[in-house]
């Protein structure tokens, strides 16, 4: 793909490691947080163990930080990287007008995080969070619902974002990506992203109902991760 102005929303560990690889891939990146001066002020590790992003800028120098809104104007493809049960907010801050006819790539996980369950599932972090919306709806419909100009398209959700951005680091990258939503082209643009990035075997789920599926693996890959420990990826046999 040519190089593009993309805004990266979010600054956790998978925002991170897609703007270091789209910085990477001679793409404009800019990072969308609440709060610049605060996210910049942080001094603790984040709830996933991550180093203060501060410290992170100090290894990736020249990506510029803005607020969600000023990163998404600054975007011709937008990525939300922001903790799903906030996603809506977030690219509500982020601002309809900034989101209308761009390429908007969903990769968040609706978690609940600490759920009060009847039968909770113990994990290494705590009570397994529980997926709101789940079944019956997903997230990535709720945001092209909240933003109908958006052209959504569900991606990268079901690895882990390290793996996403080096497909090859696991199994010479003979494994599985999977997209969905209701716009061909913005599809393809992100396919072709995704072959930037080094995957060779996208499946098209079709339109943005599949995302349903894609958010719902989130437990089975938690499964997996657990029983298995270490990186791992997926792939359909036909
Ligand atoms: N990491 C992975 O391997 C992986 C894999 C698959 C899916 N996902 C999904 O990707 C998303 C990002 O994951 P992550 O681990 O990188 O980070 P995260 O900790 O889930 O999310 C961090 C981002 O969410 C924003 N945020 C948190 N609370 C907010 C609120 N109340 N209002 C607005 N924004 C808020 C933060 O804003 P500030 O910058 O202002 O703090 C930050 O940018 C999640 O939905 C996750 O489930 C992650």
């Amino acid at each position: 793909m040519e190089p593009k102005k993309i805004a990266v929303l979010g600054t956790g560990g998978g925002g991170r490691a897609h703007t270091a690889k789209l910085h990477e891939l001679g793409h404009q990146v800019t990072v969308g947080t609440r709060d610049p001066e605060a996210t910049l002020a942080r001094t603790e590790p984040d709830m996933m163990g991550h180093p203060p992003y501060k410290q992170w800028l100090a290894d990736h120098p020249g990506i510029p930080l803005a607020t969600f809104a000023d990163a998404a104007a600054a975007g011709e493809i937008i990525i939300n990287g922001t903790d799903g049960a906030n996603s809506v907010k977030a690219l509500t801050s982020a601002g309809a007008e900034n989101l209308a006819g761009k390429v908007l790539i969903d990769y968040a996980v609706p978690f609940l995080y600490n759920p009060e369950t009847e039968h909770p599932w113990p994990t290494p972090w705590g009570v397994m969070p529980r997926l709101d919306p789940v079944d019956t709806d997903s997230l990535a419909e709720q945001i092209q619902r909240a933003f109908p100009d958006a052209r959504v398209v569900k991606a990268f959700v079901t690895q882990e974002q390290d793996t996403v951005v080096n497909p090859r680091s696991i199994g010479d990258g003979d494994h599985s990506m999977f997209i969905a939503g209701n716009d061909a082209d913005a599809k393809q643009t992100v396919t072709q992203l995704l072959k930037d990035y080094g995957w060779s075997d996208i499946i098209d789920l079709g339109d943005l109902y599949a995302a349903r599926g894609m958010e719902m693996y989130a437990h089975m890959h938690s499964a997996i991760g657990f029983a298995m420990g270490g990186h791992f990826g997926i792939k359909v046999i036909r």
